[in-house]
């Protein structure tokens, strides 16, 4: 996607130098465009820990160039494996919920052998195939996606309202997105698309990046309060409301940013349809149901404090009383029954062991 006409991606390496990689640090966006280099392993844990780099398809991404600084680390190391697991280990723990993390990270560990030599230059080059894999699911999203848009649009003959919640775009992905990507289809297609963004408290993703994104990419949106969403739904302003996951389970529970279940049950209340963009890196077929999820809890600092631009320095404010606690659950859990399909990249589906299973034998 573009970013002032200049084609970018969330995470690259670096063009000079194999060992770099470089990213763009989405802590300060809307308001400026920071470029990060992260050269270690520690470099990359803290930037998914911290969320500079955030979105379960990015951070799945940025673990597997992790491993390949493990790699590269562990070669000075006496004990070059363990080196390597203790790093994997690491970088897994930095954020727990997406399944995307863990699943790029033991990809990366199938490769481990103790040939020190050729190691980091296998790593590398899994770590750009998981890079090129991840923007083709996405892309492949938006073409199984976009037959749900033009239908509404072929009926309706007017403007399509579509509500997403958190930032399910290029910038959680590498490119194109998993919610957004049928919505970038649509408008490069033509189809009058509208887009209702969720703010989504407590680090506004969706105020912050979807908004800047879909800002960049020309599509007209509005962005709304958290709790606006059913009051939409009530008074027939949105057609189709259209998500992201973190994980997704084996019975088609789906895991994603705090706020997205109260959205599924307003959407039920309302018979609107109810899609999530899911690629199968993040689908855990380990788990029974989505109850089964480790859910992050961050800190209290983000609910307390609100950052923004003023008198043109990026600041943060404290909201709340000082002394009030805060609690701070980043993800919930929309079970499959309120879900009305899942957009894989080999096609929709229904939420379900049974659906799941026709695409994913
Ligand atoms: O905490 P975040 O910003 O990493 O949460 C991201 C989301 O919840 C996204 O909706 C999800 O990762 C899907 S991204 C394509």
């Amino acid at each position: 996607m573009k970013i002032k006409g200049k084609n970018f991606h969330t995470i690259w390496l670096k063009d000079d130098d194999e060992q770099v990689v470089q990213i763009i640090d989405q802590r300060f966006l809307p308001h400026e465009l920071v470029i990060e280099n992260l050269e270690t392993v520690d470099d990359v844990e803290r930037a998914i820990r911290e969320m500079h780099v955030r979105g379960a398809p990015l951070i799945g991404v940025a673990a597997a160039f992790g491993m390949y600084f493990a790699a590269l680390e562990a070669v000075d190391n006496q004990q070059f494996t363990k080196y390597i697991y203790e790093s994997a280990d690491k970088l897994k723990a930095a954020r727990p919920t997406a399944v995307n993390l863990a699943w790029a990270v033991d990809q990366q560990l199938s490769f481990v052998s103790e040939n020190y030599k050729i190691l980091p230059s296998i790593l590398l080059e899994n770590a750009e195939l998981i890079k090129k894999e991840s923007i083709e699911r996405c892309k492949k999203i938006g073409e199984f996606g976009l037959p749900l848009i033009e239908e509404i649009f072929a009926k309706n003959k007017k403007v399509v309202n579509i509500l997403t919640h958190c930032n399910a775009g290029w910038m959680a992905c590498i490119d194109y997105g998993t919610a957004t990507a049928p919505i970038y289809a649509a408008h490069d297609k033509g189809i009058p698309v509208h887009v209702w963004v969720d703010e989504t408290r407590p680090r506004n993703q969706g105020a912050r990046i979807t908004a800047f994104e879909l800002q960049e990419h020309g599509v007209p949106h509005t962005i709304i309060t958290d709790n606006a969403g059913g009051h939409l739904m009530q008074h027939g302003k949105v057609d189709l409301v259209l998500v992201g996951t973190d994980r997704t389970t084996r019975n088609g529970d789906v895991c994603n940013k705090i706020g997205t279940y109260l959205k599924a049950l307003a959407a039920k209340d309302n018979n609107i349809p109810f899609y999530v963009g899911a690629p199968s890196s993040s689908i855990d077929f380990s788990l029974r149901n989505g109850f089964e999820i480790p859910i992050e809890e961050r800190g209290a600092e983000e609910v307390k404090y609100i950052q923004g631009k003023h008198d043109g320095e990026i600041k943060k404010i404290l909201l709340t009383p000082e002394k009030s606690p805060a609690a701070n659950f980043a993800f919930d859990v929309t079970p499959a029954r309120l879900v009305t399909g899942l957009i894989t990249e080999i096609g929709i589906c229904t939420a379900s062991r049974e659906g799941l299973l026709k695409l994913f034998h």
